[in-house]
């Protein structure tokens, strides 16, 4: 499939609009009670850390989808459960000078654009970061975030090189959140001897509703799995060519053993 003809077709069928929760779906009991709780509690510490700073936060979203960064940002929870309903969140409204979320897909943006049509702070420029960092002209961001592997549809020299481009673009202080599909995940041992750097295929049948999934019609298409170490690898070698420093502050795996993706 072409890099982002699923993505068009997954809006126009809806999952990327303000769904709520769900056993199917893109908003399913996975994502919504393990994934997303999982990003939000590795971003409060930077998060929190900016606010101490900067009054005002600027952050990019890279492959933004239809904004699901600037949700899980506005709702990182602030009291010791993240289970707690609470209204105190780490980052309001307020505090967001902007969000820029860029996606390469056109359907996505419009969605986003039409999710936070009341919100100027809100941004979405269409941009493929196959090609490097494509908001250069802008001021540097304090927080280069990118969620549920949006950066694993970029080859391995598209991933370092688009570091790279972030690298040379960032202020002295600025913190990068990569998602990128692990290649040990317990989900897809088919994977586990998979050359690196090589594209394999992936699925998101697990969106639509299992009791009447035709198995013959789902939809594949190709991302790179990552290890830690050659992810660790990437960030360090795109950084030497920056002529930055890198501290690489946490390496998390999110996957659980029983996968929604099988
Ligand atoms: C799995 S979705 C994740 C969307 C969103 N970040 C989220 O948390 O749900 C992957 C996104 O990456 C985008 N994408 C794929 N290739 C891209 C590229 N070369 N440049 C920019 N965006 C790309 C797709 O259009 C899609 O919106």
């Amino acid at each position: 499939m072409e890099r982002t003809e699923f993505f068009e077709t997954a809006v126009q069928q809806g999952f990327y609009g303000n769904e709520k929760t769900s056993l199917w779906g893109k908003k399913d009991n996975v994502r919504r009670f393990w994934e997303d709780i999982f990003t939000k509690l590795l971003l409060r510490p930077a998060v929190a850390q900016l606010l101490k700073e900067e009054p005002r936060l600027r952050v990019v979203d890279l492959g933004c989808g239809s904004g699901e960064g600037l949700d899980l940002l506005r709702h990182i929870p602030l009291g010791a459960s993240p289970h707690e309903p609470s209204q105190n969140f780490l980052l309001n409204w307020p505090e967001i000078e902007i969000y820029d979320g860029v996606d390469l897909s056109s359907a996505m943006i419009l969605q986003g654009q039409t999710n936070y049509a009341n919100r100027d702070n809100a941004q979405f420029p269409v941009g493929d970061l196959s090609q490097g960092f494509p908001l250069t002209d802008r001021p540097p961001y304090h927080l280069y975030l990118s969620t549920y592997a949006s950066l694993s549809h970029l080859t391995f020299p598209e991933l370092e090189h688009l570091l790279c481009d972030i690298f040379k673009h960032a202020q002295e202080h600025a913190y990068v959140l990569i998602d990128v599909y692990g290649r040990w995940s317990p989900e897809w041992p088919v994977y586990w001897s998979a050359s690196a750097s090589k594209l394999e295929p992936y699925t998101m049948a697990y969106l639509y509703d299992q009791r009447q999934l035709d198995r013959e019609s789902v939809e594949w298409f190709k991302v790179s799995y990552w290890t830690a170490a050659e992810l660790e690898s990437a960030v360090r070698r795109a950084a030497e060519k920056a002529g930055v420093r890198v501290n690489v502050s946490a390496m998390k795996d999110r996957s659980i053993l029983v996968g929604r993706r099988s």
